[in-house]
């Protein structure tokens, strides 16, 4: 490949391969307790796959400075049961009954199980990236759990509400953006990050997870269930008020304003179909301004890794950029 060329998605997974691999051992290894609850919805949930997008970003991030340890795969395994942690709570406060394709840990162990299992898996990773002995790692760790928390807070005292343009880029950043962020500082740190360098990787790490995030639900109100692996219009259902909404109720006319803040109210789509709501969307231009957005954030990723030499993986980091907003699920 010549140096100047684009990288594929299929050359990045071979990129990565082997150590993703190995943050699959490390997962499963990682999530085994003398309580077999515990260790079966671990590997229930390791099982049911996922993207695993933050630790191929951690590794990534790690590679930018050449690091050779074991550690990328360590905290990349970290990273994904932090995350793993948060869908399994995430899923009981927004009663799923899917994710990825499977039904939700919820459904089959029950909330009082999962929430403890949730809990577990957070200190779990903490337990693990301790072995690091690295107090700036702990420090990204810590305030990205409690920016996590406090994002599913402020999401519930919202709902059902409509909110502002700042308040949901402020919950996005919390719920998603965050832990995209603190995966690639993270992955730097290990590598011997300047601040500089780690405050640059932050921000490529924080506009690729808001667009992700902005995708994410665009991709909710848009896609299906089949494709998606997780509830579709489940947003609206759950009094989620997203960019794409904002947009047109900005815009509506008063009819249509009350049909949608009736499903908000409601959880329900009674008066009023998915498809209807859908049409007014597109009629007003906000689901294509909403990926607009999710487009500028992506750009803005692109340039916070610009002073960065070329490298294959600085490419992985370019395609990364282009692939978030253009996924179907
Ligand atoms: C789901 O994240 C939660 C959101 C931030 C939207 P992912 O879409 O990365 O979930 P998996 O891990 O691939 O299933
Ligand atoms: C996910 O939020 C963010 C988390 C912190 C788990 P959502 O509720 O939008 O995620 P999905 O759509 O259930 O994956
Ligand atoms: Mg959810
Ligand atoms: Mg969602």
């Amino acid at each position: 490949m010549s140096t100047s060329a684009a990288i594929s998605g299929k050359e990045i997974f071979d990129l990565l391969r082997d150590d993703l691999l190995a943050i699959e051992q490390e997962f499963s290894r990682d999530t085994i307790s003398n309580v077999g609850a515990i260790t079966e919805i671990g590997e229930y949930l390791r099982a049911g796959g996922g993207k695993r997008i933050r630790p191929a970003l951690l590794l990534l991030a790690a590679r930018l400075f050449h690091y050779q340890g074991n550690g990328a795969v360590k905290m990349g395994a970290v990273m994904e049961i932090i995350h793993t942690a948060t869908l399994v709570h995430d899923d009981i406060i927004d009663e799923a009954q899917t994710r990825r394709g499977r039904p939700a840990a919820n459904t089959q162990w029950g909330n009082s199980r999962c929430v403890l299992a949730g809990d577990w898996l957070y200190m779990q990773a903490f337990k693990v990236a301790v072995q690091e002995r690295n107090f700036r790692i702990l420090d990204v760790l810590t305030e990205l759990t409690q920016q996590m928390v406090e994002g599913e807070l402020l999401q519930m005292e919202k709902l059902g509400k409509l909110i502002s343009l700042d308040e949901h880029f402020d919950l996005i950043y919390r719920k998603t953006a965050c832990l995209f962020s603190a995966s690639m500082r993270v992955g730097g740190i290990l590598g011997g990050a300047t601040l500089e360098q780690e405050t640059n990787l932050g921000l490529y790490g924080r506009n690729l997870g808001m667009a992700f995030q902005i995708v994410d639900d665009v991709l909710d109100l848009t896609a299906s269930e089949e494709v998606l692996g997780k509830p579709v219009a489940s947003d609206l259902r759950e009094g989620k008020v997203t960019m794409a909404v904002i947009h047109a109720l900005e815009r509506c006319t008063p009819s249509e304003k009350t049909q949608i803040e009736t499903v908000l109210r409601d959880r329900a789509f009674h008066g009023v179909t998915h498809a209807q709501i859908l049409e007014t969307l597109t009629r007003y231009g906000s689901l294509d301004f909403a990926h607009a957005e999710a487009a500028r954030y992506a750009d803005a990723a692109r340039q916070a890794v610009c002073t960065f030499p070329d490298s294959e993986t600085k490419r992985a980091l370019l395609w990364a950029q282009e692939f978030v907003v253009a996924r179907e699920k």
